[in-house]
C-alpha cells in the first residue's frame, strides 16, 4: 500500500489559522507581537532565510525588525545590540541567524538574549526548561517535527522513535520533546549516531524514524522496518544534469526505495521544511503573550 505522505505545508496551514486568531486577540488588547533578525554578514542562504522569515511576519501580521550588520561588527557590538533588543518592549522576540562570523563566540552571543524572547530556544535556561518538562519555548525544527506527527494523528506514545543524529538543534532536543511524560510523546527514544554499535539493528527497530544527518539518500529500503513512520530532516542538494540549474534537493533518506515500504513519510522538499518558520512565528506569538501575562 502507498506511504502516507505527511506534508508541512498543510500542517502548517492549520498551525498558522491559530496562529492568526491569538494575533488578532493580542491586537485587540493593544499589543502586536515583533520579531527581531539580527544578520551579521552576507552570506547568501542567510540573507534568504532572513527575507522568509521578513516575509512570513508581514503575512501574519507580526512586526518584523531586520537588524543587517556588516561582517566587521565585533562580538561587544553585537550583544551590546541585542541588549537593546532585550530591553525594547515593541520586540516579543529575537533570533540571531546562524552561522556568525567565525570571530564570534555564537554561545557567549546566544546567552545574551534575554531568554524570555529566545525564540529559537537555543538558550541554555530554555533547554533545561525543555528537558525538565516546563518549556514555554520548544526549539522550532524539533517543536515542527513534533506538530507534524500529533496533528497527522500518528501515535507516538508508547513506540519506539530512532532518532539518527545528535545535532544541538534537532536530534537532541528532539528526543527530550519525544519522551516527555505526555500523552502526546511518551516515546522510548534511541539516539543513533557516527560512533553507535549496531547503527543499522538499531534503525531498523524504528516504529518512527528521524533523520538529520545531512548525508544524501543515507537511509535505504532495506535498513527500514516495514509499516514505520519515516521523518526526512535532511536538505542536501545534490548535483543532477537532467535539472533546470543542475542542481536538485533531497534528503537523508532514499524516498524512492523507502516509499513502499512504510506507512507514511515525509518528502522533500514539502515535508519538514515549511515547520521551522512556522514553528518560529508560534514562538513569536508565545513571547508575545507571554508579556500580556508577566
Ligand atoms: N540558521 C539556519 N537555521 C537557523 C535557525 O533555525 N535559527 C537561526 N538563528 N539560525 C539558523
Amino acid at each position: 500500500m502507498a506511504a502516507d505522505l505527511i506534508l508541512g505545508k498543510d500542517v502548517s496551514e492549520k498551525i498558522y489559522a491559530n496562529l492568526r486568531e491569538r494575533i488578532s486577540v493580542l491586537k485587540s488588547k493593544g499589543i502586536i507581537p515583533g520579531l527581531a533578525v539580527v544578520l551579521v554578514g552576507d552570506d547568501p542562504a542567510s540573507q534568504i532565510y532572513v527575507g522568509m522569515k521578513d516575509k512570513k511576519c508581514k503575512e501574519l501580521g507580526i512586526n518584523s525588525y531586520q537588524c543587517i550588520l556588516p561582517a566587521t561588527t565585533t562580538q561587544d557590538e553585537l550583544i551590546a545590540k541585542i541588549r537593546e533588543l532585550n530591553s525594547d518592549d515593541k520586540v516579543s522576540g529575537i533570533l540571531v541567524q546562524l552561522p556568525l562570523p567565525r570571530h564570534i563566540d555564537e554561545s557567549a552571543v546566544i546567552k545574551a538574549i534575554d531568554p524570555s524572547k529566545d525564540v529559537d530556544c537555543f538558550h541554555p535556561f530554555n533547554l533545561g526548561k525543555m528537558v525538565i518538562g516546563e518549556a514555554e519555548l520548544l526549539p522550532a525544527t524539533p517543536a515542527g517535527i513534533h506538530q507534524m506527527m500529533v496533528q497527522s494523528g500518528i501515535k507516538i506514545a508508547g513506540k519506539h522513535v530512532v532518532i539518527v543524529g545528535r545535532s544541538n538543534i534537532v536530534g537532541k532536543p528532539l528526543a527530550n520533546i519525544l519522551m516527555q511524560k505526555d500523552e502526546n510523546a511518551d516515546a522510548t527514544v534511541t539516539v543513533v549516531h557516527s560512533r553507535t554499535a549496531n547503527f543499522t539493528d538499531l534503525i531498523k527497530q524504528a516504529d518512527i524514524l528521524i533523520v538529520a544527518i545531512g548525508r544524501p539518500r543515507f537511509i535505504t529500503a532495506d535498513m527500514v522496518k516495514e509499516g514505520a513512520v519515516i521523518i526526512d530532516v535532511g536538505t542536501n542538494r545534490i548535483d543532477d544534469p537532467s535539472a533546470k540549474n543542475g542542481k536538485r534537493l533531497v534528503g537523508d533518506v532514499d524516498f524512492d526505495s523507502v516509499k513502499d515500504k512504510v506507512s507514511a513519510i515525509t518528502p522533500v522538499p514539502g515535508g519538514v521544511g515549511p515547520m521551522t518558520i512556522c514553528m518560529l512565528m508560534n514562538n513569536t506569538v508565545i513571547a508575545a503573550e507571554m508579556r500580556v501575562k508577566e
